[in-house]
Parts: C-alpha cells; structure tokens; sequence
C-alpha cells in the first residue's frame, strides 16, 4: 500500500518507515499521523517482519514537530483530538510487541522527540537535535513529553528542557541517555540495520515478551513488576523457540527459530 506522508520499506525481516514531509522537514499533521498508524497495524500483522525502525526523510530531520501550520487555528476541542490521536499512535508503537528503534537523523523536536520517545531504542547522527519546544509556541508537548522524558532521563532535567525550550545536541542526548549511540550520518542506517538484524536473529516471542515484561513493569511497583516477568518467562515455556533455543544450545548448534 502506498502512503502520502510516509514510506514504508520491507527489506527481509526489517521494516522502514521514514516520515516523509521533506518541505515542513517531515512536521506531523493528521493524515500523516493516520499514515503512521495504519504503518503500525501492517507491521504488527506482517509475521515476516521482526524489527521495526523508523527515521525521518533528507538529510536534515527526523521529524521537526507538530505542524504548527496546521496546528495553529485549533480550537480546545480540535487540540485535545490532536493531541490524543498523536498519543494514541505513539502509545501502539510502545505497546507492540515487535521492537522499534528510532534512527533519529537530524532535527527530533517537538512531536519527533515524542515520536523517539515511543520507540524501544534510540540511535542518532551526529547531526540530531532533540529538544520540546512547546513552550515557546505557547503551549506543552502533547504526545507523551511531559511524561516519557522525565521517565527516560530524570524529572529535573527534563523540566529544566521543557521550561527553557533548550535543545540537546546528539552528544548530550547521549550523556543523559536519551540516545544509546550517536553515528555519523552516513553510518546511521548500517547501523540501525546492523542491530536491527541481531534482534532479529533472537527467539521472537521472547523478544516481545522481554518488551512486554520491561514496558509493564516500568509502570507498577516491583513485586508486581516480578510477577509480570516471572509470569512471561513461564509463558515462554509455551512457544517452541524456546525447546529449540534450549536445544540448540545442548547440541551446540545454532537455534532456528520459528516465533511461536
Ligand atoms: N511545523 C510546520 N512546518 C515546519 C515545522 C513544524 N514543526 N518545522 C519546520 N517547518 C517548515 C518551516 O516552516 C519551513 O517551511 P517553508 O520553507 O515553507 O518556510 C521548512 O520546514 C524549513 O524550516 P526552516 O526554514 O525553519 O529550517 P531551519 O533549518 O531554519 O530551522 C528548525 C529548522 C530549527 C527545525 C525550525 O524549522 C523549527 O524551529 N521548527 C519548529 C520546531 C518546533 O517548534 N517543533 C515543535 C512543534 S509543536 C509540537 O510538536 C507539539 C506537540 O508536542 C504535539
């Protein structure tokens, strides 16, 4: 299926989806919202694909934000619709069960840190520039900022960015664990790839119940958080991946999985 606002790439067990406004440097507004969600449900019912990254068109942007042009005449209804269908797509990213990781490769502000913020794992060029803006538009992030930055990196940096509308650069994001790796540009993709292809070589089921065990139990409190995972790891007794990783592993020989 063809896509106004995204491209979608399936290249073996991975898929790409790259935002593709390059003339707002790939800003968000409904259809290309919708176009992400409708991305999301291909991917979760595709079982050939294992990994899912997701990036920005040029060379320039991840995602710049919200469209403020689009955005800008709302009224208190119209912005709180925005704002939940921006919440929503992004909560499915989080909730599936296949990973996702943002190979943020230029401007990740407003919406696009968001969007980030959503995936699993977060790599970036040298180039990227993460940031909440909102602020200084006159309003707050609206898709899960105030509540997965803080989460990520800390309650008081995360003010002291949404307060301000300061920016970090890819090496800042990297020293307060907002990205796990920071590439050059040209090296981005290979990357991505590269460990893409290493989550995907693992037991599926089980990758997605390590997402399922490591995104629920964040929520709750620890013993809780212990019989979720315990609970899991019981419930992967139930796939075949793991009679043959086990196996495998006996025979010394290398697994085949089958994710189930
Ligand atoms: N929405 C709409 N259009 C955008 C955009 C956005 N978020 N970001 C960039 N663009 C457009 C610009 O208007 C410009 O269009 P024209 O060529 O038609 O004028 C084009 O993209 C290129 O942008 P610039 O000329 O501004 O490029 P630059 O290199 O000088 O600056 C930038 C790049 C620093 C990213 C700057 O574009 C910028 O500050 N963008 C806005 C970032 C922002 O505030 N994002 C938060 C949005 S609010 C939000 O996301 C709310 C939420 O949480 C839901």
């Amino acid at each position: 299926m063809a896509y106004e606002n995204v491209i979608l790439e399936k290249e073996n067990e991975l898929a790409i989806l790259t935002i593709n406004r390059p003339k707002a440097l790939n800003a968000l507004n409904k259809d290309t919202l919708l176009d992400i969600k409708a991305v999301i449900e291909d991917i979760k019912n595709d079982p050939a694909v294992k990994v899912l990254i997701i990036t920005g068109s040029g060379e320039k942007s991840f995602v710049a934000g919200a469209d403020i042009a689009y955005m800008k005449d709302f009224n208190v209804r119209q912005a709180r619709d925005f704002a939940q269908l921006g919440q929503q797509v992004f909560r499915t990213i989080e909730l599936m069960e296949k990973p996702v990781i943002a190979a943020v490769n230029g401007f990740a502000l407003g919406g696009g840190c968001e969007l980030a913020l959503s995936c699993d794992i977060r790599l970036a060029s040298e180039n990227a520039v993460f940031g909440q803006p909102e602020v200084g538009l006159g309003v707050i992030p609206g898709y899960g900022g105030t509540q997965r930055l803080p989460r990520l990196i800390g309650e008081g940096l995360a003010k002291e960015l949404i307060f301000s509308s300061s920016n970090l650069k890819a090496y800042d994001a990297y020293r307060v664990g907002l990205v796990n790796h920071v590439y050059q540009a040209a090296e981005l993709m290979t990357e991505a790839k590269k460990l893409a292809v290493k989550i995907a070589r693992q037991a599926p089921v089980a990758v997605g119940y390590a997402k399922a065990a490591i995104g629920r139990g964040m929520q709750v409190d620890l013993d809780t958080a212990m019989q979720i995972e315990s609970d899991l790891f019981s419930m992967c007794y139930a796939t075949e991946d793991q009679r043959e990783g086990m196996n495998a592993f006996v025979e010394k020989r290398k697994p085949q999985f089958k994710a189930g």
